[in-house]
Parts: structure tokens; C-alpha cells; sequence
């Protein structure tokens, strides 16, 4: 069995619903998923939730229920919505389900035994949100930058990860692996850090009675992010890897080697460095191959501001869904901002390119071709042995960048260049003009038409990635045989510029 091309998203903290932020990251591996499974490989496709450390404990006791009930709820409520928003995922992992505990209670004595982990005490200043200590520079004015709220002076027995041995066999990864950390424009960063000297890192607390218990010493439970990061891992077999005794059953039969090494970890810039050194370095302590790729993207504003709840901003993606439609968000998000860079959500950019892009370029096309189509060539479409003339030669030479664009994740330039083949028929369409066509040059009517058909039908293939539902009703109108005369309804209804109802 060939090796599956694995695709991850983070394991989302059930602290609250999803919002755009989220959906973002989940909808770009959606993308990458269904463009590389349009491409014949076999793809698994894994997102899922991270349910431990005391600000679950927190939050679920704010409202009275236990962080089992809690999450149980949560985590059902952010699948329906993945599902809502037609997100193919292939596994939804939850870190307290047995097959992630207990591999990763595993690791843990692995690497106890090891001697990557050790027991020691540790002082610092913690913060709860981060559910981490902070590095006394990283503080402003005593405070997390982060999160706004007072670091706390805390002291405890704890067990370390033996991070600083894998200092240089780090920096010769990214060396010779130029494409692990990407875009390259976060490269440095990373790079710089790991040079500026690594400490090892506490993975224990004391504190937090929601987690995974130590084996041996269950008053300490397993830092947050040492347990979250090993989904990645322990969702496609580490429990059979190592030998567990009821491993087949915890893996779901599922044989780590044809998944692993995970291709393309998807995060967020702010957990870059848990996905760049500490998660690399754990699979270095167990031996294990490292992902191929662990790609950031940056961060979504709102009309120029932080996303908070407090600011009462946040962007419900559902709002979206409902207004415009699941295909409407999953291109504008994608096609705003350049894949890796920080963007700004706003109404009014969201309205705009709906209504310029969709309704206008797109939308418009198909239904003045289709309505053409009719009008002077009886419905006719074409065949499977649709060669093309110039026109189509010239959308299909599209492809090829396209491709590529998509195999390194620009996804805003894939966009881009789609709706160039977009605005090539329009402008071929204003130049032919075919109603003059139909009186002055008949013949070459039928074979303009059938051009931009079978250019459509490229785009529709392009675009499934993207917007799946657009591209099949695309598809359904270019290849069923017309029927004359039947109105259809437009891709996209224009809207007016109006903030969706809430
Ligand atoms: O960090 N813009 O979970 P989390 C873009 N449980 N993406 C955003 C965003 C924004 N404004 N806000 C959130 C955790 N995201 C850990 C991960 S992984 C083993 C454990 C997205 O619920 C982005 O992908 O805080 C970010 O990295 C992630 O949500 C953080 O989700
Ligand atoms: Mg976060």
C-alpha cells in the first residue's frame, strides 16, 4: 500500500464555539485535501480538538458543567458545523478519547526511560490561557502579550522534555529541508530562535487535574501541548507503532506507515514554534520520521481590529454561510489574502467581491453562455472528443500554473489565475459579439460557443477545490443535455451591501 498524503489542522481548543479564525484553517486544508484527491492520491485529512488543561476546567465550571459534559457538547457542535461548511475530513480526533491517551501515556515512559525526560523543579511565571510559563522578557508590564492578563509567579516539581539535545540536529533539518518550515517568510524567525539557544521544557503540571495522568505519579498530568501534539500521530496508528498491547483496536487498524510522516501540518503563526521545534524534536526523541511540511498562515483581523469577545467582533462563519452561501466564504477567504500573510475581514470587502467576482464575472458568464448556447445552437455542448481552437487552448494553458500554485499552496494565486480564464471569456465574448455573429458570421458561431463551454467546464474543474458545490452545478449544466427555453437559477443572486443577519 502506497503511502496516504496526510493533511492536518490544529486540534482546536473547546473553550468556545468556532469563528472565522478557525474555520480559515479548516477550509484551507479542505482545499488542499480535495485538490490532491482531484489529483488521483489517496489523501487523509485529520482535524479534531484539544480538550485538556485547567482553562477547559474553567470554562466548563463557569457554566456549571463538568469538562466531560462540556466538551462532549462542543465537540459535537464544531463537527456539524465542519460538515456545514462541506469540510471533508477524513477523522475528527478528540484528546481525551483512549486512543489518544494512551499512546500518549506511552511516550511518556518511552522517553522517561530514555532519559529525553527527567524530573526537576521549575520557577517562572505562568500564564493560565497560554497554559505555559513565559520567558521573563517575553512579559509587558508583568503581563502575557498575548493574552492581556497577569503572568503569575509559580514553583513546581515537575518533569522536563530534554529539549536542548535536539538544538543542532534541529537546525539541520531546516538546513537541509528547505521546505519544512514555510512560507519561507517565517523561516527566520524560527531559525534564529532555535539558534538563540534552547531550554529544556517543563511537560508536567501540578496544577491541573485535567489532563492525562503520569504514569507513575498521577497527581501530575501531561502539559497540554505535549499531549495535544502527539495527535497528530497517535490518529493514524502510534498506538499499534509501539506495540501497545491493545494497539489494533486503539489505531483503528489503521498501520502508521502508510500515513506517517504527516505531509503538511497546518497552523496558525501564533502556534508556529509548538509545530516547529518541540513537535519535531519529540519525534526526533522517538525516533520517527518528521512531517514533511509545517506550514503558518497569519492572522485575521476585523475591520482593522483583534478578533475578541470582549471587543464583541468575532466572525461567525455560519453568519457567512447563510447570507452568501458555504462557497461564497470558502472563496473570499482564500482569495482576500495571500495564503501565509495576515488579512482583514470586512463586510464591505466580502459584499464587493461577491458581487463583482461571483455574481458579475463568474455568475454572469455561465448564464449569458448557456442562454447563447440556446438561443443559436439549439443547447448543443461539447462532446467528450472536444478537441478546441484557439480560445480553448489558451484557457487550458492556465493549468499547468494553476498546479502549481496549488502544490505550494498559493491558493490566492490559483484564484487569481482562475479568474483570469474568467475574465479571458468575458473579454472574448464583448470582442465576438455573438448576437453580430448570429447575422454576420454564422458559422463560426457554433464553434465560439462551444470554446467557451468547454472553458467553463475547465474552471469548474478548478474550482472544486474551492467552491465544491459551484463547481457540480457548473458541471451539471455544461455536460446534461439542455433543454431549451428552462430558466435556470443564477450561481450567485446579487446582493446588496448589508451586513448579514445575525
Ligand atoms: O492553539 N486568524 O487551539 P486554538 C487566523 N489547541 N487563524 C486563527 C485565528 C485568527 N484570528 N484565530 C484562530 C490551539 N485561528 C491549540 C492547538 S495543535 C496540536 C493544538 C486558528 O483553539 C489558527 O489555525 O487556540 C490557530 O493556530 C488556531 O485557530 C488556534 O486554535
Ligand atoms: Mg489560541
Amino acid at each position: 500500500m502506497s503511502k496516504k498524503f496526510y493533511i492536518t489542522t490544529p486540534l482546536y481548543y473547546l473553550s468556545g464555539t468556532a469563528h472565522i479564525g478557525h474555520a480559515y484553517t479548516t477550509l484551507a486544508a479542505d482545499v488542499i485535501a480535495r485538490y490532491q484527491k482531484g489529483k488521483g492520491r489517496q489523501v487523509h485529512f485529520l482535524t479534531g480538538s484539544d480538550e485538556h488543561g485547567a482553562n477547559i476546567e474553567k470554562v466548563s465550571a463557569q457554566v456549571g458543567k463538568t469538562p466531560a459534559q462540556w466538551t462532549d457538547e462542543l465537540a459535537d457542535s464544531w463537527q456539524k458545523l465542519w460538515a456545514s461548511l462541506e469540510v471533508q475530513h477524513s477523522d475528527f480526533i478528540r484528546t481525551t478519547e483512549p486512543r489518544h491517551e494512551k499512546p500518549v501515556q506511552r511516550v511518556f515512559e518511552i522517553l522517561l526511560e530514555k532519559g529525553d525526560i527527567y524530573k526537576g523543579s521549575y520557577e517562572g511565571w505562568y500564564c493560565t490561557p497560554c497554559e505555559n510559563y513565559l520567558d521573563p522578557a517575553e512579559l509587558v508590564n508583568g503581563k502575557c502579550p498575548l493574552h492581556d492578563c497577569k503572568a503569575e509567579q509559580a514553583r513546581e516539581e515537575t518533569y522536563f522534555f530534554r529539549l536542548s539535545k535536539y538544538q543542532q540536529a534541529l537546525l539541520d533539518h531546516y538546513e537541509k529541508n528547505p521546505e519544512f518550515l514555510s512560507p519561507k517568510s517565517r523561516s527566520r524567525e524560527i531559525i534564529n530562535f532555535v539558534k538563540s539557544g534552547l531550554q529544556d521544557t517543563s511537560i508536567s503540571r501540578s496544577k491541573v487535574s485535567w489532563g492525562i495522568p503520569i504514569p507513575g505519579d498521577p497527581k501530575k498530568t501531561i502539559y497540554v501541548w505535549f499531549d495535544a501534539l502527539l495527535n497528530y500521530a497517535t490518529a493514524v496508528g502510534l498506538a499499534e507503532k509501539l506495540g501497545l498491547p491493545e494497539g489494533g483496536a486503539l489505531s483503528r487498524g489503521r498501520k502508521f506507515d502508510e500515513f506517517w510522516p504527516a505531509d503538511i501540518h497546518l497552523v496558525g503563526k501564533e502556534i508556529y514554534r509548538f509545530h516547529a521545534v518541540l513537535w519535531p524534536a519529540m519525534l526526533m526523541a522517538l525516533g520517527l520520521p518528521l512531517p514533511k511540511k509545517v506550514f503558518a498562515h497569519g492572522w485575521w483581523t476585523v475591520n482593522g481590529e483583534k478578533m475578541s469577545k470582549t471587543r464583541g467582533n468575532v466572525v461567525n462563519p455560519e453568519d457567512y454561510a447563510r447570507e452568501y452561501g458555504v462557497d461564497a466564504l470558502r472563496y473570499f477567504v482564500f482569495r482576500e489574502v495571500p495564503f501565509g500573510n495576515d488579512g482583514d475581514f470586512s463586510d464591505a470587502a466580502f459584499a464587493q467581491r461577491y458581487n463583482s467576482e461571483l455574481a458579475n464575472s463568474l455568475g454572469n458568464l455561465l448564464s449569458r453562455t448557456l442562454n447563447m448556447v440556446d438561443k443559436y445552437i439549439g443547447g448543443k455542448l461539447p462532446g467528450d472528443d472536444y478537441k478546441g481552437g484557439e480560445l480553448y487552448a489558451a484557457l487550458a494553458a492556465h493549468g499547468p500554473a494553476i498546479d502549481a500554485h496549488m502544490e505550494a499552496l498559493e491558493l490566492d494565486k490559483a484564484l487569481d489565475r482562475i479568474w483570469c480564464a474568467v475574465a479571458e471569456m468575458n473579454q472574448a465574448i464583448d470582442r465576438n459579439k455573438p448576437w453580430v455573429m448570429a447575422k454576420e458570421n454564422p458559422a463560426g458561431l457554433e464553434p465560439f460557443l462551444l470554446e467557451l463551454s468547454a472553458g467553463l467546464r475547465l474552471v469548474s474543474g478548478w474550482l472544486e477545490p474551492f467552491m465544491p458545490e459551484t463547481a457540480g452545478k457548473m458541471r451539471a449544466q455544461l455536460t446534461a443535455p439542455r433543454k431549451t427555453g428552462e430558466k435556470m437559477a443564477p450561481l450567485f443572486p446579487r446582493k446588496e451591501a448589508a451586513k448579514p443577519a445575525k
